[in-house]
């Protein structure tokens, strides 16, 4: 049998690198994909392929799947797991910055999946992993769109895995809570941007410090446990619809959808105002 066949974006750090390792231990043909090409020479050491992506470019998305296709006459595997946060107050990001965040973080994964389900659909099998978040669940100040972006995964995934049942193909949501990753000090990075010169910027600040500090949290766990849990999902016969990853994942996915509003607000107040 040949080896099945994964596509990984945002293979060049965090989550996606690891998964494409983790991937390609486990046997199968792995491509991953970013813009930073430099970033996975690592990767291709280990016999990983790498292709360049910018998942703002439908062009750049168009010409990774038909390459694979044209490779290896299949894809089996999805991994959507580009992404970033555009932090900053809503008052304040700009619209621009705004869209930049659904481009990535929804349209993107939306138009890869859309380019590789007609390949499964065919197949009559395959599977897409879309990373979410526990971001897709709850809120917390200063991060409007990121958080409605990954709510806009959450309702996405969620259509698109009813509408692929009778095809054979899974649609599976990873919601990590905080990752050691660059991920924060983007995000962190972003908030002092767009706050800066703004009624925000002092608490843009001290959240920037909140967020850089939790490469070294005990609150987050290391990208390896993502995309383990992200390969127990692509191998398990019979896939859950949704993995929590991580510390309280699953109990803050709970009470952001059980508890009242006006109390997840005033937990998120606290937790927030003691950063
Ligand atoms: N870290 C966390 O705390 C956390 C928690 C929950 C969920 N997540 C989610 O996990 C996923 C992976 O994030 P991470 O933590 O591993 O962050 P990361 O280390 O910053 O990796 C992000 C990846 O996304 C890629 N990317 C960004 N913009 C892109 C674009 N326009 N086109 C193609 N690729 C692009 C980056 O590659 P290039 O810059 O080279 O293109 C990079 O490989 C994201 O969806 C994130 O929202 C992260």
């Amino acid at each position: 049998m040949t080896a099945p066949v994964a596509i990984v974006t945002g293979g060049s750090s965090g989550i996606g690198e690891l998964t494409a390792h983790q991937l390609n231990e486990r046997g199968f043909t792995v491509y991953a994909a970013a813009r930073r090409t430099d970033r996975m020479k690592g990767l291709e050491r280990s016999g990983i392929r790498t292709r360049a992506l910018d998942l703002t470019v439908d062009r750049s998305m168009q010409d990774l799947v038909e390459g694979v296709v044209a490779e290896q006459g299949r894809v089996d595997l999805l991994i959507n797991n580009a992404g970033f946060g555009a932090f900053g107050a809503v008052e304040t990001v700009a619209m621009a910055d705004a869209k930049a965040q659904f481009e990535v973080n929804v349209f993107g994964l939306a138009r890869m999946t859309q380019l590789v389900l007609p390949h499964m659909r065919a197949a009559r099998r395959g599977r897409v992993i879309n990373v979410s978040s526990i971001a897709g669940y709850v809120a917390e100040p200063y991060g409007g769109w990121y958080h409605a972006s990954k709510h806009a995964v959450e309702g996405l995934s969620d259509c698109l895995r009813m509408e692929m049942k009778p095809f054979g193909v899974d649609i599976i949501l990873v919601e990590p809570g905080p990752v050691r990753t660059e991920w924060n000090a983007i995000a962190a990075n972003s908030l002092v941007a767009s706050s800066k010169g703004t009624p925000y910027a002092k608490q843009a600040k001290a959240t920037r410090r909140a967020l850089k500090a939790m490469n070294s949290s005990i609150l987050a766990v290391p990208a390896s446990r993502v995309a383990e849990v992200i390969v127990t999902a692509a191998l398990n016969e019979k896939p859950s619809a949704r993995y929590p990853v991580g510390r309280r994942a699953a109990a803050i996915m709970i009470a952001g959808k059980y508890l009242p509003t006006k109390a997840v607000d005033a937990v998120t107040g606290l937790l927030y105002h003691a950063r």
